[in-house]
């Protein structure tokens, strides 16, 4: 993902919204256990801080995340995340070993529920679901995906918005592709949760939000495939587009009530996926008590040298003396 200006990060942070707290509500309900959530790709936070409301509007329940671990390849966005008693941001560099990653989330079966909310189609799906299946609870953990790739504002704006949308056609990259699908095409390989979606067949869903004129053109122009094309020299969000976008919007100062279209799937890990993970345990434990046995003998026979020598010093002690 390309890196924002102070300013045009500002006018993505202003424009994402933030979302629906029944959506984790509904998550966390199907969660085995509510220890450690991970927000992977967390950016400024906005799923992170949404797991920690949850805590906020639920605090006497039993069930909560007691945790929130929220990681990201880029510090700067990390910079600008949502504080909370309960999250704690980490920095994860494309240089960290798949170990190392697992060790920082939490270990292996350990994590109870994992969100990547609008960030999975940026991501080196092989090695990121590889630590996925290390790290998610065996009995009850979840991972859920999601992607919004649309505005629903008017029927005026819309149009143009349409038009725009269709224009970004010859500057689509493969990660683009996954988004403005929805994740139909993305890779999933879980099994899926009943009513949450599965590999192929994403749930959609509305994420209402309040947007300014002034936080709408902040928006398109942080747009990420607006940006990709004009790094290929051509400006897809000219001055007069943001005009006729002005005159379809009416009133400057007019706020509106909005809608995302959003779409998520769930899933689960399979059967084979947990026993994969019991066989790559066990052969662990077998190598781990091999090492401790093989420490036992060593410790053994340097003790056991140890004796014969303050022994064989004692007998030519004994002699001398003698
Ligand atoms: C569109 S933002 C989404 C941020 C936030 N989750 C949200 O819901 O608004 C995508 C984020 O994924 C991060 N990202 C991209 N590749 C990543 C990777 N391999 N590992 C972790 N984070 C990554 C980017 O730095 C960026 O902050």
């Amino acid at each position: 993902m390309a890196a924002l200006s102070d300013k045009l990060a500002d006018a993505y942070q202003n424009a994402r919204p933030r979302y629906p707290i029944d959506w984790f509500t509904k998550l966390a309900a199907r969660t085995g256990q509510h220890k450690l959530a991970w927000d992977v790709g967390t950016g400024n936070g906005q799923a992170a801080i949404g797991v920690s409301m949850f805590l906020h509007l639920l605090p006497k329940l039993a069930e909560y995340f007691e945790k929130v671990v929220a990681t990201d390849i880029n510090e700067a966005q990390l910079k600008r995340a949502v504080k909370h008693e309960r999250i704690s941001y980490h920095h994860t560099p494309t240089t960290m070993s798949e170990d190392q990653m697992v060790a920082l989330v939490g270990g292996d079966n350990s994590v109870d529920l994992i969100v990547a909310a609008q960030a999975v189609h940026y991501f080196d799906l092989a090695p990121f679901y590889n630590i996925t299946k290390r790290v998610l609870r065996k009995e009850g953990g979840l991972i859920a995906v999601w992607v919004y790739n649309d505005l629903v504002i008017s029927p005026e704006v819309d149009a143009i918005m349409k038009r725009l949308v269709d224009s970004t056609f010859p500057f689509r990259t493969p990660i683009m592709n996954l988004a403005f699908d929805g994740y139909k095409t993305l890779p999933f390989p879980f099994e899926g949760v009943k009513g949450m979606g599965c590999e192929g067949k994403p749930i959609t869903l509305d994420i209402p939000h309040k947007l300014s004129l002034k936080g709408f053109i902040g928006f398109l122009r942080s747009w990420q495939p607006a940006m990709k094309a004009k790094e290929r020299g051509v400006e897809l969000v000219t001055e007069d587009l943001i005009n006729r976008f002005e005159e379809a919007w009416g009133d400057d100062d007019d706020v509106k009530d909005i809608f995302y279209k959003a779409h998520m799937i769930v899933g689960k890990l399979s059967a084979s996926d947990i026993e994969r993970h019991r066989k790559r345990f066990e052969s662990n434990c077998v190598v781990t008590k091999l090492k401790d046995s093989n420490n036992s003998a060593v410790i053994a026979s340097v003790t056991a040298a140890a004796f014969a020598g303050v022994a064989a010093y004692c007998a030519y002690s004994a002699r001398k003396n003698a």
